[in-house]
């Protein structure tokens, strides 16, 4: 396996194949860490790492915050909601006051990948792309590429179908240039309104408009939230029309594979992307998938944190 030489992780589509097996190695052997009764170790001790959310997040901030502590490094934890952007402080500002603490890794959650690249010019810390837009999640990616490895033992040759508000999602974007990158076959499938014409040329993705046709297809489905706060428009004529031709229900969860999985991101909006007769059955892989978050953020600030560039 070769040694990691990226300073950031910006994106999915930056990393490698090897990268990313290297990524997923290393979680495995952090995963165990939170098993102990002592869920420390020093890896970074005397780094420090500052989380900067321009969004509001619940999982990846507070895995991240976890993920940092768990390594020992120290942490600053920054949310736009309760800082001086209130009182119109700029987010470059921002940036260079809290760099001004001489961060080692920043883990940025930003409104655009336009700001997440301008931010660079002003820190030397390696930087983290907690979610940029409607861009990349590419820590969201890999846990889910865990999550798939740990369940089914390969990332290859797999048929995995993506579900929903694609048109806003960075989790689907990540994910279609990570599961390539194994060979696997993605299609999307929502409204006509959710799928940009950009999919097409992502390079084998499939186009369905039709949930029941593709379904029992999947060896993998990963269900989207419908991103209410990036739409100012209508995508779609009604929830109840969308839940009738795109949720989960459990009439559609028996036409699936018995070997499927579902994965969700998270936050899920029950009885709309899935429904809540079958929360029983899916959300204890959704919340898997978090778990599996801790060990892929504590991998991904250990390999950005530790590296000999
Ligand atoms: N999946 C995800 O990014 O969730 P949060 O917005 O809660 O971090």
């Amino acid at each position: 396996m070769k040694e990691w030489t990226k300073q950031h992780i910006l994106g999915i589509k930056d990393l490698s194949r090897d990268e990313i097996e290297l990524v997923l190695s290393q979680a495995q052997a952090f995963k165990e860490i939170s098993q102990r009764e002592v869920k420390k170790v020093p890896a970074l001790r005397g780094k420090t790492v500052l989380n900067l959310f321009f969004e509001n997040s619940t999982r990846t901030r507070t895995s991240f915050e976890l993920a940092a502590k768990r390594l020992s490094a120290d942490v600053i934890n920054f949310s736009s909601s309760t800082s001086s952007l209130s009182k119109g402080e700029s987010a470059v500002d921002t940036v260079k006051t809290l760099n001004a603490y001489h961060p080692d890794i920043m883990v940025v959650r930003s409104v655009s990948s336009a700001c997440l690249y301008d931010f660079d010019k002003y820190t030397q810390a390696s930087i983290v792309n907690a979610g940029d837009g409607q861009n990349e999640h590419p820590t969201q990616a890999l846990l889910d590429m865990f999550t798939v490895k740990e369940i089914k033992g390969t990332l290859e040759g797999l048929n995995v179908l993506i579900v929903g508000d694609i048109r806003h999602s960075r989790v689907a974007r990540s994910n279609i240039f990570a599961f390539h990158k194994f060979s696997s076959q993605t299609t999307v499938c929502a409204p006509p309104t959710f799928i940009p014409y950009e999919f097409d040329k992502l390079g084998g993705v499939e186009v369905s408009y039709d949930l029941d046709e593709v379904i029992g297809k999947a060896d993998v489905i990963i269900m989207l939230r419908i991103q209410q706060e990036r739409q100012n428009s209508s995508f779609f004529p009604t929830i109840r029309e969308y839940v009738d031709k795109f949720a989960l229900t459990g009439a559609r969860l028996a036409k699936i594979k018995k070997d499927c999985i579902v994965l969700h991101p998270g936050p899920v909006n029950w009885d709309v992307e899935i429904s809540s007769a079958i929360k029983d059955k899916v959300h204890p892989l959704i919340l898997k998938q978090v778990e599996n978050g801790l060990a892929i953020r504590m991998a991904c600030l250990y390999l950005v944190g530790t590296n000999k560039r």
